[in-house]
């Protein structure tokens, strides 16, 4: 049996049904003191966690497939990350960069300017959460390019502050009487190849044209994406999409911003989604696995456009904090050591293989996607590709029950994502998957 270093057994075990009475009684307490505009998704409350286990204040083991939305892509409680950790929060936890500096904020800086696609010269700046990120990159490219027009494309989600919900297209529940929200921003068509059926280039003539007529390319700041769409339902471009907006941004003078938060940091089989095709944005912004749950993010783009700014134009108090950049560090160095984008493809191999025989068996299941350890499957009315939420949420439902979290996505709440930890041992992720296969199986019974 697999052992995590601090022993938590990696197996899934069940000692009370799901959620136990200690996390109903928290539960109740939550009710009474947290806003209820906060949803939770299993509301089982988690004591400790290991590797790929979870454990409830009910002492149940559960098998974490989400790593709470791709963040923990090292596992939880790594002792690296812990023990990085734990030295600098001794040594001390604030200064504020802009205050008085120190080296750990310069190094996460240097390692994603290594990292980051591309070998032209680079500069970066740290932020405490992925929208933050993206707004900055936002500022940047429209200080950087004298333009205000930022296009996005259907189905995007870029985070829930003002800005970022101009960007986000979901109305339900991200915006829904939040506004009024930033204007100049554009939305186009993105590639779903599974629903529009077009190539890359196809899809890319349509996103163009769309930003020709309605836009302007002289009015283009940035083309701001997701190189697969993350909460909105782990739509991978056909090939070609990325590049030919990339191309038609270079040749526009608008920055191609790609959003990297979700997919960034080995999720996907490479450091960045964008390696896949080749694709070097101008700007790239990044959160979740960076810090393995410490809460930190990026922005890193081309020298000369990063040091547009004036002094002074970039900041905050906490960004690059440096327990969260001694956390980066120690967690890049295990993705580097370990070879976590080679473990994130095996574990797409192993989970598509089961997962794509399972989509012959069940007619519910329109369409298993994604890359390497980011892994969709998209629930369907059976013999239509309309959206089966009903689906998804039985799915998860059964599959919690049996102790096993899972999360869903898409605009339309009618996909099952997969972001285990890229760690993960594999008799967890069979079991894991085996679970899967029968909460699917047992539609039949209960739709
Ligand atoms: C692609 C993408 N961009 C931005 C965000 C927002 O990040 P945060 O929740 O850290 O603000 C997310 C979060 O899910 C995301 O997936």
């Amino acid at each position: 049996m697999t052992m995590a270093p601090a022993g938590i057994e990696q197996r899934r075990k069940l000692t009370t049904e799901i959620p136990g009475p200690r996390s109903k009684e928290l539960h109740d307490r939550r009710i009474h003191a947290v806003s209820a505009g906060l949803t939770v998704g299993l509301p089982v409350y988690i004591d400790r966690a290991e590797g790929a286990i979870l454990v409830d204040v009910d002492g149940n083991q559960l098998i974490d497939l989400g790593a709470g939305i791709a963040v923990t892509s090292v596992g939880h409680a790594v002792p690296e990350v812990t023990d990085a950790i734990a030295r600098q929060a001794a040594r001390f936890t604030h200064t504020c960069f802009m205050v008085t500096p120190y080296e750990g904020y310069v190094e996460v800086c240097e390692a994603l300017n290594r990292l980051t696609p591309g070998d032209h010269d680079k500069r970066s700046a740290l932020f405490n959460s992925g929208a933050e990120a993206v707004e900055n990159a936002v500022k940047i490219a429209r200080l950087a390019t004298g333009r205000q027009a930022i296009v996005v494309v259907d189905h995007a989600y870029h985070g829930r502050t003002n800005l970022t919900m101009a960007l986000t297209a979901k109305n339900m529940p991200y915006k829904d009487r939040f506004g009024p929200f930033a204007p100049e921003v554009y939305r186009v068509a993105t590639s779903y190849p599974f629903h529009d059926e077009l190539s890359g280039a196809e899809a890319a003539r349509r996103a163009i044209a769309e930003i020709e007529t309605s836009v302007g390319a002289h009015n283009v700041a940035a083309v701001l994406i997701e190189p697969i769409q993350g909460e909105g339902g782990f739509i991978v471009p056909a090939k070609g999409f990325l590049p030919a907006l990339s191309a038609w941004c270079t040749a526009s003078g608008a920055q191609f911003i790609a959003d990297e938060i979700q997919t960034g940091f080995c999720r996907t089989g490479a450091w960045f989604a964008c390696d896949d095709e080749g694709v070097v944005p101008d700007m790239v912004t990044t959160a979740k696995g960076i810090a393995a749950g410490m809460p930190l993010a990026g922005v890193t783009g081309r020298t000369e456009v990063m040091n547009a700014v004036h002094e002074g134009g970039l900041g905050g108090t906490y960004g690059g904090n440096p327990v969260a950049a001694a956390a980066a560090l120690a967690a890049i160095e295990v993705m580097r050591r370990d070879d976590l984008a080679a473990r994130a493809s095996w574990i797409g191999t192993v989970a598509r293989r089961r997962l794509d025989a399972l989509a012959v068996e069940s007619p519910f299941i329109g369409e298993v996607r994604g890359r390497g350890a980011m892994i969709a499957v998209e629930f369907v009315e059976p013999g239509t590709k309309a959206p089966n939420a009903a689906a998804v949420k039985a799915v998860i439902a059964a599959c919690a029950a049996e102790g096993v979290v899972v999360i869903s996505c898409g605009t339309l709440g009618n996909v099952v994502r997969l972001l285990p930890n890229l760690a993960i041992a594999e008799t967890l992720l069979d079991d894991g998957l085996a679970v899967i296969e029968s909460a699917v199986r047992a539609l039949d019974q209960t739709l």
